[in-house]
């Protein structure tokens, strides 16, 4: 594995991010996708949203919009509770966030004269419409999951779904953080990959079914395994039980999935932080939005709503606000540990190979066909005709190129994790076949050129049709 500083210079070199406005000197801890970067980002959320929506018979997808109705905001609690405690520090004018420094010490100057802490809202305020007062005032989003509850009757009525379903969505989330920082780990603007999963209340479960808080247990295990089924080390992902003290306000219980980010840091406890966090968020946000009660819950709920959030439950005959259990991820976080965790140096033939190790899957380029003479038509016609026959399948991510010697071209492809190298040479154009590199391995075989398709696709775990 590696750590974020060499990722971060790999990143910027091999076009995987860059820093936003770059040349008006940056815009604090905002990133760009770069051109590797977006497809192993987009390969990370088509993979997600087949493990979570396609392959389950009770999942849907939604995609909402970034801006909402302020109330959204106002019941959901974020107004009056998403902030972080903020410290001034009064001899470098360092903006600090309380919870995080020791001892009470500035960490940029050592200064003990501090501030006093002060809440500050992590909302970015905008303002909708021509007028510039508050009756236009939003915010942007600093989840995707208000997009779902405010969407649940919607969804519930368009697709007739019955208790337990859920639903999925990917999008951008802002946040106004006071410490980001350590390149995509924490940014202002970022992209999440959110599940609000819907069960049944704890008094609303016949004996035999399945509980909150067994669903709960349910959705850990699967999101662990899906990091590990991609090849991410168990040494470095563990489960961490969220202490009571810092729950979110929502939240009865939090299991969050731990990377370990920061390897170099002397302290084992703190070389780990959250990659993706899983909360039991009961029926918090249905409640705070729905006009209407649940069957036996009193009166009228939120003032402000035209919606009734409950769900009728055939069981019991009642009206029940379900449960909710959320894995909640970060694309970015989701982006920078698979990077950190295929990241080898390899000593071959007494020369440093960099490689990325990744899955297949989440490779950027699938294959690179690689001429070995660039100066011979024959060559370069077969090689750009095999380019294209694999990029037509629609299966994967071809690219050609002739812009370098053969060993540098291998390593330019080990370093940014492409799995297969195909070369075409002399001998191509007589016996029809052509040269296969495996990265991890860089063992090479020769293969029939009409089998190109059906090889690469059993070694890549894709099925990719015939020309
Ligand atoms: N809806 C629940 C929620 O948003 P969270 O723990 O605040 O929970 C979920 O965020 C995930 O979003 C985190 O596990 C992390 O991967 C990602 N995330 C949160 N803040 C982030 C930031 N400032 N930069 C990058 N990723 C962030």
């Amino acid at each position: 594995m590696a750590d974020i500083e060499t990722i971060t210079g790999l990143a910027k070199r091999r076009g995987f991010a860059f820093q936003s406005s770059e040349i008006y000197g940056g815009l604090g801890s905002v990133w760009d996708y770069g051109p590797l970067g977006v497809e192993l980002k987009n390969n990370i959320k088509r993979t997600w949203w087949r493990s979570v929506v396609y392959e389950r018979d009770d999942m849907v997808g939604l995609d909402s919009s970034l801006l909402m109705n302020r109330l959204v905001w106002k019941y959901s609690g974020h107004e009056a509770t998403f902030s972080d405690p903020l410290v001034d520090c009064k001899k470098c004018k360092a903006r600090l966030r309380a919870d995080k420094i020791e001892g009470n010490k500035c960490p940029e100057c050592g200064s003990t004269d501090l501030t006093e802490p002060r809440q500050f809202n992590l909302m970015f305020k905008t303002t909708v419409g021509a007028v510039e007062d508050d009756s236009g005032l939003t915010y942007l989003r600093p989840e995707t999951a208000q997009g779902i509850f405010v969407n649940f009757k919607n969804v519930l009525d368009s697709t007739n779904r019955k208790l337990p379903f859920g639903v999925a969505q990917i999008g951008k989330a802002f946040r106004n953080e006071i410490t980001p920082g350590n390149f995509i780990f924490r940014t202002r603007e970022f992209e999440q990959m959110e599940i609000e999963y819907f069960v049944k209340p704890p008094h609303s479960v016949k004996p035999g079914g399945m509980t909150d808080d067994q669903w709960h247990d349910r959705w850990v295990e699967d999101r662990y395994n899906w990091h590990i089924d991609l090849g991410m080390s168990p040494e470095n992902l563990r489960r961490y039980e969220q202490p009571r003290e810092e729950l979110a306000h929502y939240a009865k219980r939090c299991v969050d999935l731990q990377y370990r980010f920061f390897p170099d840091r002397e302290d084992p406890e703190k070389q780990w932080d959250e990659l993706e966090g899983i909360a039991n968020r009961t029926d918090f946000d249905l409640k705070a939005h729905s006009k209407k009660p649940a069957d036996g819950e009193g009166k009228r709920l939120n003032p402000d709503s035209t919606a009734d959030l409950t769900y009728f439950d055939h069981e019991t005959n009642q009206h029940i606000f379900p449960y909710v259990i959320e894995p909640s991820a970060g694309v970015d976080r989701k982006v920078l540990a698979f990077m950190m965790d295929a990241y080898r140096e390899e000593e071959v033939r007494g020369e440093k190979r960099i490689v990325l190790k990744l899955h297949p899957e989440l490779a950027p380029i699938k294959v690179a066909v690689l001429p070995l003479a660039k100066n011979k038509e024959g060559i370069v016609n077969l090689a750009k005709d095999i380019k294209s026959r694999l990029q037509r399948t629609g299966a994967l991510r071809a690219v050609y190129d002739d812009t370098a010697g053969i060993g540098k071209l291998y390593r330019r492809q080990d370093e940014v994790g492409t799995p297969f190298c195909i070369t075409v040479d002399h001998q191509s154009l007589e016996d029809n076949q052509v040269t296969v590199r495996d990265r991890d391995t860089m063992e090479q075989d020769r293969i029939s050129i009409n089998e190109i398709e059906r090889v690469l696709g059993k070694r890549l775990g894709l099925s990719i049709a015939c020309d």
